[in-house]
């Protein structure tokens, strides 16, 4: 099995599946065909797979040019046809794993999405998961499922971990140029999975086993986390000293060794930093270990929402506006700079605050024209961006979107709250968040 597969991914026959055609899933896809690998795309979501068949993208980074390049050169196509996957062989899966209402791991998409392969799966196919997971979700969650139809791993088919480092619109670095870490079950399925990855990216990295490799993952957005939450804590600190953190940090980074910069925000966001800690968390109360640290970062980033909104009241007080009553205009609602994914982000946590304390909430955001449905924020769908204008009682600055940095703000006679150091003159009412 391994011969062959070796084989098939030398003469470019190897044929390549993934599930969950996402922030993470298709720009792999789109590697595999542009490196001239057959690939196949598969999602639940018919109006993804609709649109990537038309050449449209839905994703504000990855241009529909780059999709129809793909289709043109018949190497990509996305289906919904989970029977496909038979013509696939390797399966990678690439699906959401969020935390349910009680913080836990939510591996509701992991584990219909391998049922969906163990429907499906054939002898000589590698199986890998890309999703950030807890460590052992690959051999005690997965193998289980997959080997329901009777076959085994590492006899009939080889599984492995690789876990994504995708980060949206890095002007720096796109999925080929970050080294890829692959664990797997066996040394052939090692062997195998690094062969494939090295098809697509500058540089692989195998480690012994799969729980190393979901480790991996998670220590790296650990370490953010924490260092996020080391930062907020000084902002809030230095602010009270009259330091302003921002150029703190900017000094400090001009040290050659030993520091890198973080930076505060109103909260965390996006995918993975707000989320992925807690799977280390939980994994670990099986081992009666209590990860303090990271629930320590979690409790200060999450406190950092409320810290921002009392700003905003400050800001308010200095006109004579109570924040009840006031119109506030929330400027971004995606997660970071320059991105049109919403999710998780602290925009959504400071338009709940605010309301709640009575505010009449509105935003911009020109990647994000409408609110969709989402399970966590149903109250805002449909609630669409308005212009930015000198009408709002006060402006309050939660994602520093380039288009917003040509905003003459002290012109507008407002309060301007910023917590991300967007604006860089000074004028009375701007306000540091
Ligand atoms: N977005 C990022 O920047 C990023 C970076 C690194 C790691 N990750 C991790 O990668 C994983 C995927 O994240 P994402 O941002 O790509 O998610 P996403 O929501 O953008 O995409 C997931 C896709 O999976 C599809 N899907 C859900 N269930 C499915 C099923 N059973 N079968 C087939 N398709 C299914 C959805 O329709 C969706 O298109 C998560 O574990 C995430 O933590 C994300």
């Amino acid at each position: 099995m391994k011969q062959e597969l070796l084989k098939k991914i030398e003469d470019k026959t190897f044929v390549v599946g993934v599930l969950g055609l996402g922030y993470v899933g298709l720009p792999l896809n789109l590697c595999f065909a542009e490196k001239g690998f057959r690939s196949i795309g598969f999602d639940i979501d018919k109006s993804k797979v609709d649109a990537l068949n038309a050449s449209t993208s839905y994703i504000k980074h990855i241009p529909s040019g780059r999709i129809k390049a793909a289709r043109d050169s018949g190497f990509f196509a996305a289906t919904v046809d989970f029977s496909k996957m038979n013509e696939c062989d390797a399966i990678l899966i690439a699906v959401p794993t969020p935390l349910n209402k009680n913080r836990e791991p939510d591996m509701e998409y992991v584990v219909s999405s391998c049922v969906a392969v163990a429907k499906h799966i054939r002898r000589g196919q590698l199986v890998v998961l890309e999703s950030t997971t807890y460590p052992g979700t690959t051999d005690e969650l997965m193998v289980p499922i997959l080997e329901k139809g009777g076959l085994k791993v590492d006899k009939d088919f080889y599984v492995g971990f690789s876990p994504e480092r995708e980060d949206p619109n890095n002007r720096d670095y796109r999925t080929e140029t970050i080294p890829k870490v692959v664990g797997a079950t066996s040394a052939d399925g090692l062997e195998v999975a690094n062969k494939m990855y090295q098809q697509i990216v500058v540089r692989t990295v195998p480690v012994s086993s799969t729980r190393v490799a979901e480790a991996t993952k998670l220590m790296e957005n650990i370490f953010r986390s924490v260092n996020i939450a080391l930062v907020n804590e000084l902002k809030v600190a230095f602010m009270k000293m009259g330091i302003n953190v921002w150029e703190v940090i900017e000094a400090a980074k001009t040290k050659p060794f030993g520091f890198m910069p973080f930076y505060p925000g109103p909260g965390l966001g996006g995918h993975c930093i707000p989320i992925d800690p807690f799977y280390l968390t939980w994994k670990a109360r099986e081992y009666g270990v209590t990860t303090r640290f990271i629930e320590l970062a979690g409790e200060i980033n999450t406190a950092m929402p409320s810290f921002v909104v009392q700003r905003a009241m400050d800001a308010l007080n200095e006109v004579g506006k109570p924040l009840k009553g006031s119109n506030v205009l929330v400027l971004g609602l995606a997660y970071k700079a320059n991105v049109d994914d919403d999710r998780e982000s602290p925009s959504y946590e400071l338009m709940r605050e605010l309301e709640e304390k009575g505010a009449v909430v509105e935003y911009n955001d020109p990647f994000v024209p409408v609110i969709r449905m989402t399970r966590e924020h149903p109250q805002y769908a449909g609630k669409k961006s308005v212009p930015v204008s000198k009408n709002h009682d006060l402006i309050l600055i939660s994602t520093a979107h380039d288009d917003y940095k040509s905003i003459d703000f002290a012109s507008m006679k407002v309060p301007v709250v910023d917590s991300r150091n967007l604006v860089k003159n000074q004028f009375p009412l701007l306000f540091k968040a």
